[in-house]
């Protein structure tokens, strides 16, 4: 059976229109990397400019730099996360962090939402969005209550069960558009009319959903979003976030830091605080120059990949290794923690073993000849693979499944300790 498998892996990387951008990327042949959705890979122009940046823009240019190529960075780039998710390019900011942009737009909406006190979420969300919603209570708006709707099975949560906990009192729901560990997608244009309705706002997290699935912003009739440019779209490590606004929404919303480089005029270093007018007013301090130029050449290769044509691989790629789970991995104690249907998933495969963890560091620190294997960890059980159909294979997934095979027959996990390392 798993003879069959190499042949159709081969066969459908032969016919795979997008193969040649994996040499674009930096990559060791002794390697499979299925973490994209962590943190995706370094394209090798972006060695290039950062280099030219450090050593001339910085080294050489200095200030002049910041009117000669810094000061229209950021919305150079807001152009094009703004096509990737489907909005308009004055509807995003980019900048900061997921966690710090979703602080802004939570405040901002609640407190739009006078006189309604129900903040709804799921079990699903990324702990970061948790926390700031709860942060956000104890601090700030003391008579609100957080909703956290448990999952039904931990993979999923149907929309039904969110229609029935949203209502009239409802000031904000927010969700993971793609959720981490199960990747399980919602139905986002019904979601947000569910909110409209009744007159509550959603805020959706982009991160495990950017250049990973087509996402259609204006389309889907959504208000707000964030997310981070460092998985699906190759930033780097730590690249700047984005945030989204919808235009008829902006002028309502307060950025709750009033700082500098929100002002509608910055440089006239004005005592008092004038807010600018559109979504320059989600800005806060200097931008980080070294991680947005970082962040161009993942963002132009995917526009010039194409998200439709992404996510037909990404999919194929999807029912290929889901297809080889059920036949080779099933029986040896894996279950697949994903939604089979490909309608309601993004573009990782969440697997649970009872020995999850200790599999998990034998694929990716092999003992003997095999080829080093990364995928990662997420409690309790989870081994998400990510697939990236910039730099994926199909034969990287056949070579994965035999070597997770592997793994657990010969009971190679055994030579690695339960205790975590800090990263998993
Ligand atoms: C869904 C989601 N939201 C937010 C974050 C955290 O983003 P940041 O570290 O940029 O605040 C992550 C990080 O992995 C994430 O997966």
């Amino acid at each position: 059976m798993m003879d069959d498998y190499l042949q159709k892996s081969l066969d459908l990387d032969k016919k795979d229109s997008l193969k040649s951008f994996k040499n674009r990327f930096v990559h060791s042949d002794n390697e499979i990397y299925l973490d994209g959705n962590s943190l995706g890979k370094l394209p090798k122009k972006t060695i290039e400019i950062t280099s030219d940046l450090i050593q001339n823009q910085w080294g050489n240019r200095l200030i002049r730099s910041w009117n000669e190529h810094w000061l229209g960075l950021p919305k150079n780039l807001a152009k094009k996360i703004a096509q990737i998710v489907g909005a308009q390019e004055d509807e995003i900011f980019v900048g900061d962090s997921t966690s710090l942009n979703l602080y802004k737009l939570v405040f901002a909406a609640l407190q739009l939402q006078k006189g309604k006190q129900k903040i709804v979420t799921d079990s699903l969300n990324f702990p970061t969005d948790l926390y700031v919603l709860q942060g956000m209570i104890a601090n700030h708006f003391q008579n609100h209550t957080l909703e956290i709707i448990p999952s039904d099975d931990e993979i999923s949560t149907q929309t039904n069960t969110l229609k029935k906990n949203i209502d009239k009192n409802t000031a904000l729901l927010t969700l993971s558009a793609v959720t981490y560990k199960s990747a399980f997608r919602y139905d986002m244009i019904e979601i947000n009319a569910i909110a409209k309705k009744n007159n509550s706002f959603v805020i959706w997290d982009l991160s495990h959903a950017a250049g990973a699935v087509p996402v259609a912003l204006n389309k889907n009739n959504a208000e707000m979003a964030v997310g981070c440019t460092y998985k699906y779209l190759n930033g780097g490590p730590g690249a700047p976030a984005f945030l989204y606004v919808k235009k008829e929404l902006q002028e309502k919303l307060v950025n709750p830091i009033w700082s500098w480089f929100g002002h509608e005029k910055p440089f006239d270093f004005n005592p008092n605080y004038q807010a600018d007018s559109g979504i320059q007013k989600f800005a806060i301090g200097t931008p980080s120059i070294l991680s947005l130029a970082a962040m161009e050449t993942g963002l132009d290769l995917l526009l010039e990949a194409g998200i439709e044509n992404l996510r037909k691989k990404s999919v194929q790629q999807s029912n290929f290794l889901i297809e080889m789970v059920q036949t080779e991995l099933q029986a040896i104690g894996f279950k697949i923690a994903s939604p089979l249907d490909e309608k309601y998933r993004g573009s990782h495969i969440s697997l649970q073993h009872e020995e999850g963890y200790r599999i998990n560091r034998a694929m990716i620190e092999p003992k003997e000849n095999d080829k080093i294997i990364i995928p990662d960890f997420r409690p309790p059980n989870n081994i998400r693979l990510g697939i990236a159909p910039l730099y994926n294979s199909f034969q990287d997934l056949y070579e994965t499944v035999v070597r997770m095979k592997k793994i657990v027959v010969e009971k190679e996990y055994e030579n690695f300790p339960k205790e975590k390392l800090t990263v998993t």
